[in-house]
């Protein structure tokens, strides 16, 4: 690998880590990844990426030919970049605490080898952690094995990261901005000055705080975004209350105040991936911990939790009773564009609909693999969509992938049993689907003798 005085290594190979691995590399920047698993190391030294993210398997391609990216097993060869970056998992515990063993031991992994570096090193804790870690948990860790406090020659920051599945490469290149925690001025500055030489000129917004600050920054951001969320299934379960109301014409109004704003504010069936429950519970139990119960944060999740009893009811109430009736489930990731089911609202609803006695057979573009490792041969699994909904008494949507939003409505007439349609992505034109048993997240019931609709989102 290339290496000069801007050289950074990063540890913790996973999603986050490798997408920003590979960021430092298109960037010029001669970055080395470390990670415990060597058959990861392995893949990643031939330029393909273990996990699915647009974009990423071509830029690893191109930085490793470029000799710009290495990987490891081997923690010492933190020893030969300036800068490292922390970015293992910090994953939920029993109690829905943070697990930060991970972090301790990558952290001791790390300050072995710091011990034996001449030079002044930068520690850089990206992995999400509640406010103090850095501080309290990291910094004496660092300083007992490195034998050298922090400051004058160790330099320790939190820089919490912000992206999204599915648009990683794009948002760790494009922020909206920067948040650095710094320890003292001088680890603020080596770290500012990175980021110039990544943005090249065109730093985005910069905050430059203290570590607890930058790390409440990033729960902040998740509870607001899933509260957000849990706030419009909220609205769109009134909606359905109310003849002739549809959630999204709401949502869209509301959108234009520049106060709510336009975005996350698409009703569904709620919130998953890795990141929103995990980091709501962290910090429910970080907060209480503390003598603070955040009930609104409680009812955030419970919202969530309950939307998927929402779907199962309006699945119910077209089929009279789910006993063995056949139900087709189309869309098994948390979202489109992934194969990550982690904390996917569609095995909430699949494990409701099993509990009622339904028989499920699922479609998902990407994500079969990844679900049979979890349901295995609990529910079935078909190709393509079509064979999903074949024979089926109700569909019910839980991703929203183009491919099923290409369904028209005679597919669902000519496919299945009886058409019975519970959208809980809202990815039809409810007009389309009038002739059909059509229920969806946030839809009012027609009413059969007034006006349908009075407005229609475009
Ligand atoms: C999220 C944060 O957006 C990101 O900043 C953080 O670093 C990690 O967690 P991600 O989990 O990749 O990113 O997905 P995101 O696009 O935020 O969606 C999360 C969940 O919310 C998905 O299940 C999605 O379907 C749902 N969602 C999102 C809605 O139901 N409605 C919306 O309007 C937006």
């Amino acid at each position: 690998m290339k290496r000069d005085t801007h050289s950074i290594s990063i540890i913790g190979l996973g999603y986050v880590g490798l997408c920003t691995a590979a960021t430092f590399a298109s960037r010029g920047i001669g970055t080395i990844g470390i990670d415990i698993d060597h058959e990861r190391v392995q893949q990643i030294r031939k330029g393909k990426a273990p996990l699915h993210e647009p974009q990423l398997d071509d830029m690893l391609k191109t930085a490793v030919k470029n000799k710009l990216l290495d990987a490891t097993t081997d923690f010492s060869g933190a020893t030969d970049t300036n800068t490292t970056f922390l970015t293992v998992g910090t994953p939920s515990g029993r109690d829905g605490s943070i697990d930060l063993s991970f972090l301790k031991q990558a952290t001791i992994d790390l300050g072995r080898a710091l011990r034996k570096k001449h030079g002044y090193h930068l520690v850089v804790v990206k992995s999400t952690v509640i406010p103090g870690t850095p501080t309290n948990i990291v910094n004496p860790i660092l300083e007992d094995f490195t034998k050298t406090k922090v400051g004058p020659s160790l330099g320790l920051c939190a820089n919490p990261e912000f992206l999204k599945e599915g648009t990683a490469i794009n948002d760790a290149l494009h922020p909206d901005k920067i948040v650095i925690g710094a320890s003292d001025k001088k680890s603020a500055d080596r770290l500012t000055g990175l980021c110039k030489r990544f943005y090249r000129g065109k730093l985005p917004p910069l905050i430059i705080t203290n570590p607890e600050s930058a790390e409440l920054v990033k729960y902040a951001s998740n509870a607001f975004l899933a509260t957000k969320i849990s706030f419009i299934n909220t609205i769109a379960n009134i909606a359905q209350q109310t003849p002739g109301v549809d959630v999204g014409t709401v949502a869209k109004a509301i959108g234009l105040d520049a106060r709510i704003g336009e975005l996350f504010l698409k009703a569904g069936p709620g919130y998953g991936g890795s990141c929103f429950h995990k980091d709501l519970q962290a910090l429910i139990n970080y907060s209480k911990k503390n003598g603070y119960n955040p009930v609104l944060f409680q009812a955030t999740e419970e919202t969530n939790e309950k939307q998927a009893t929402r779907i199962v009811d309006m699945a119910e109430k077209l089929l009279g009773s789910l006993s063995d009736k056949k139900v087709a489930v189309l869309g098994l990731a948390f979202k489109k564009d992934t194969d990550d089911i982690r904390e996917a609202a569609s095995f909430r609803v699949i494990g409701q609909l099993r509990k009622k006695g339904a028989q499920v057979i699922a479609y998902d573009p990407m994500a079969i693999p990844n679900a049979k490792k979890v349901l295995s041969d609990q529910i079935d699994y078909a190709n393509n969509p079509r064979s999903t909904i074949k024979g089926a008494d109700c569909a019910v949507i839980m991703t929203e992938w183009e491919q099923l939003r290409k369904l028209k409505p005679k597919d669902f007439r000519s496919y299945m049993k009886t058409p019975n349609i519970v959208d809980a992505r809202r990815i039809y034109d409810p007009e389309d689907f009038r002739e059909l048993n059509y229920v969806a997240v946030g839809l009012g019931q027609r009413n059969p003798t007034g006006p349908q609709q009075v407005s229609r989102v475009p």
